[in-house]
């Protein structure tokens, strides 16, 4: 129970991956707030769960796109708990189109929620981690922040916009020692995946399986675990930086 007496928030985490990350969280003895925007029904679900384990939840309803959303979400975390320890920027939205398609509204729509939040969030976060002492943020991107995946142009910009955001707060945040970094992860099987036109065919999957090195795809648990690292102390020298998880599949031109 190496997160016991802990409080994490997870952006996003009624689904997908954000849930696995919360439940991890809190198979290792940490309360958490569980965020969702649009979708009650499963966050309640994710709560359930986590209260099944002998933590505490609590559900936040909040767009972190928009400022009310973030003061919203870091006024409960405060409220209910008294500080925070650990803050994991996982919710992500996008409008994926090719270039040529792309609209302003959509740009700014996929900016505000992925990476805008990220540096406000934090920003809120802090002076609730300095309260006990310091604490954790990790943001989860994706290959398209360095590589160029199907119509995925403002997602994969958005991501980059993550990383570089991730090396500012881990400079500017580390004398209230706080420690910032990033995960990326290859392809997961979530829900997200519907929303990707060149992912729709079950055989990308199995393809994918077969060109990864380590002979699977990616699951919300390896993600979960290297997040999970990256707020322990065996970490704390780890600063700024993108942990890649995906089995080795961007190794091989
Ligand atoms: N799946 C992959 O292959 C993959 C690969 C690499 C990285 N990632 C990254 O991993 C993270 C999670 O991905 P996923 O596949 O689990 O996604 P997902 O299944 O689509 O879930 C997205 C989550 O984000 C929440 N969310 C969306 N907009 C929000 C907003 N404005 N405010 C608060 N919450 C919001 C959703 O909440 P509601 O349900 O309430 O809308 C949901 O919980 C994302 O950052 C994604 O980019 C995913």
């Amino acid at each position: 129970m190496d997160f016991a007496n802990k409080v994490a928030l997870i952006t996003g985490s009624g689904r997908g991956i954000g849930r696995q990350i919360a439940l991890h969280f809190a198979q290792r003895g940490a309360d958490i707030v569980v965020n969702f925007f649009r979708n009650r029904a499963p966050a309640e679900e994710a709560a359930a769960e986590i209260e099944k384990l002998g933590r505490r939840a609590v559900v936040v309803k909040a767009d972190v796109g928009e400022p009310d959303g973030i003061e919203t979400l870091i006024a409960e975390t405060d409220k209910a708990f008294g500080g925070l320890d650990i803050l994991v920027c996982n919710a992500a939205s996008g409008y994926n189109r090719p270039v040529m398609e792309q609209k302003i509204k959509g740009w700014d729509w996929t900016f505000n929620i992925n990476a805008r939040s990220v540096l406000f969030l934090s920003q809120k976060a802090a002076p609730l981690m300095e309260k006990r002492g310091g604490g954790a943020i990790v943001s989860i991107s994706s290959l398209g922040s360095i590589r160029v995946l199907p119509d995925y142009v403002v997602v994969g910009a958005s991501k980059a916009a993550i990383e570089a955001i991730t090396r500012y707060l881990a400079v500017e945040l580390a004398p209230k020692n706080i420690v910032v970094n990033c995960v990326s992860a290859g392809v997961v099987e979530t829900d997200a995946l519907k929303h990707f036109r060149a992912l729709q065919d079950d055989n990308v999957l199995v393809g994918a399986a077969d060109r990864t090195p380590a002979g699977r795809i990616v699951t919300p648990q390896d993600v979960a675990n290297v997040v999970g690292f990256l707020c322990t102390p065996a970490a704390e020298m780890i600063r700024g930086q993108t942990i890649l998880v995906d089995g080795g599949y961007t190794l091989r031109l």
